[in-house]
């Protein structure tokens, strides 16, 4: 790509050559592009053309934009990355109008009814769906890493009776890297296989640690026996050696596992991707999805949800509630998504499960609220000119509710599928040669050339900025 007048200079041949390299072009790289797009620059009347391979154009090609040749060039501004593809990727596909989901290429729908996580995880990781040797080969080597080094245990007792376990989650995950610094040869194909393995047997282990370390009950060790989701559920809930968790409960986590496994582009996976681009070994890149996770916008959400219910206590007081959504003095937790602008077809999925696990827990009365929450949100302008249809969130708290799991464990329990999803995707961006360091450009808004101003010159209000040096005394926690 070159502007026209350029195309025939020497350096114009080299940005055309430059450009056609870069091309997105398929994994075949023998793509040609599907058109172009002709680009005139007011400032300097000069005309581009630039190609577009799969509905993008590469923003490297628009560097040649310039209005002079000291010009860096034209970049694209997307904060928040709202339209912009940072990868291509083979493993999960969504088209958020229609409400699809699809992995590998199988919609989601058809994995919830049939399969089961960890053949999903195996999909993930591997692309194609095992064979029954394959299956029992990786469920084996799964199972026989579940457990965690003791040391794990003595870093929990650091933590404060009270300590989030998602806060905790994300920090021995991180550790992890500690224990297995091989690890770090992140091009050593055994390495990353051992590392996919050990994300996903042991994470369960690491978040039904927390668990007990809040209530200040004994760790229980994993249950090779049990499959993956009876495991983590006796790990959470054994008192004595009697316990056998209840199988249609178990089906149902395992459903929320397969619904929870991989989701693209998400924050979370954004950041293992950006984490992992440095080169870090997969423990350290998988922390960062966990921290990313954490946050109320993305996995934790359904703890969200959650409060917002219990805060709503009652079917009358939804329309108070959903006047103030609409006046901005409240988020409808568990509605509207970066992505889906049709109802999330995990949320479907999990709505159908809620009534199977309440027929075995009990009635939950927030049951009846959330029900009528969303039909009277999705019977309102404000809502479906907004496109605002639940999300995964909006049911899946209310089945971990009723398993007895506290509101501060949903995150965590969102982290243990989306691990699969995760080093999936860290895996091919290994394997992905256009793949660098990740490393947005800005636009500098600040002062330039400033002079260094002494102390004893320098002038402005006595306001002091930050937090009081003395906070009210009830706030503070120790030391
Ligand atoms: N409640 C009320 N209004 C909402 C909500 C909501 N949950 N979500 C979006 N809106 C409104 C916005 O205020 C905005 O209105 P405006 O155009 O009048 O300003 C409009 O809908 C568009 O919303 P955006 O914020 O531009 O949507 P975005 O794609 O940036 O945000 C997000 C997506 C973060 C998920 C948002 O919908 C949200 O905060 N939802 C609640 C939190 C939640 O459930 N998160 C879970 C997501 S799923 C997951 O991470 C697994």
């Amino acid at each position: 790509m070159a502007t026209k007048e350029q195309a025939k200079s020497k350096d114009g041949a080299q940005a055309e050559g430059k450009a056609k390299a870069d091309g997105a072009a398929a994994p075949d790289g023998k793509s040609s592009a599907d058109g172009a797009l002709s680009i005139t620059d007011s400032r300097t009347g000069e005309s581009y053309e630039v190609e577009i391979h799969d509905g993008t154009i590469r923003t490297m090609d628009l560097r040649q934009i310039k209005v002079s040749e000291d010009d860096f060039g034209m970049m694209g501004y997307d904060p928040a990355f709202l339209n912009t593809a940072s990868c291509r990727s083979a493993i999960t596909y969504i088209d958020g109008d229609a409400g699809i989901l699809q992995h590998r290429g199988i919609p989601i729908e058809q994995l919830a009814e049939q399969s089961s996580y960890l053949e999903l995880a195996y999909l993930l990781v591997f692309g194609e769906l095992p064979t029954q040797p394959q299956l029992e080969r990786w469920t084996y080597d799964v199972t026989h890493h579940t457990f965690v080094h003791e040391d794990i245990k003595k870093m929990n007792e650091g933590y404060r009776h009270d300590a989030h376990p998602m806060g905790m989650l994300l920090a021995s995950v991180g550790a992890l890297s500690t224990f297995y610094p091989q690890a770090k040869d992140t091009e050593d194909h055994e390495e990353r296989y051992m590392a996919a393995i050990r994300l996903i047997a042991k994470v369960p282990t690491l978040a039904a640690f927390a668990y007990r370390h809040s209530l200040g009950l004994p760790y229980v060790y994993p249950d090779n026996e049990l499959d993956y989701s009876a495991n983590f559920l006796q790990m959470l809930f054994k008192m004595e050696n009697s316990f056998e968790p209840d199988p249609r409960l178990a089906k149902a986590l395992d459903v929320l596992f397969i619904l929870h496994a991989d989701h693209e582009q998400n924050c979370s996976t954004n950041a293992v991707r950006a984490v992992g681009s440095s080169d870090v070994d997969p423990y350290s890149a998988v922390a960062a999805g966990v921290a990313a996770l954490y946050g109320p916008l993305h996995g934790g959400a359904n703890e969200a949800v959650l409060r917002m219910l219990r805060e709503i206590e009652s079917v009358d007081n939804i329309p108070a509630f959903l006047e103030a959504v609409k006046k901005r003095e409240q988020k409808l937790m568990g509605f509207g998504h970066r992505v889906y602008k049709n109802y999330d077809p995990r949320a479907r999925i999990i709505k159908k499960h809620v009534d199977e696990v309440l027929e075995v827990t009990g009635e939950n009365p927030l049951l009846e609220i959330a029900t009528e929450l969303e039909k009277r949100a999705l019977d309102d302008d404000f809502f479906i000119e907004r496109k605002l249809y639940p999300n995964v969130d909006f049911y899946s708290g209310l089945i971990y509710e009723a398993m007895r799991i506290p509101t501060d464990m949903f995150t965590v329990i969102f982290a243990i599928p989306r691990t699969s999803g995760w080093i999936a995707q860290w895996l091919e961006m290994k394997d992905d040669p256009e793949q660098k360091i990740a490393r947005p450009r800005q636009v500098y808004t600040g002062k330039r050339d400033q002079d260094y101003v002494a102390i004893a010159e320098r002038e402005g209000p006595e306001k002091i900025t930050g937090p009081p040096a003395r906070r009210p005394k009830l706030l503070r926690r120790g030391a």
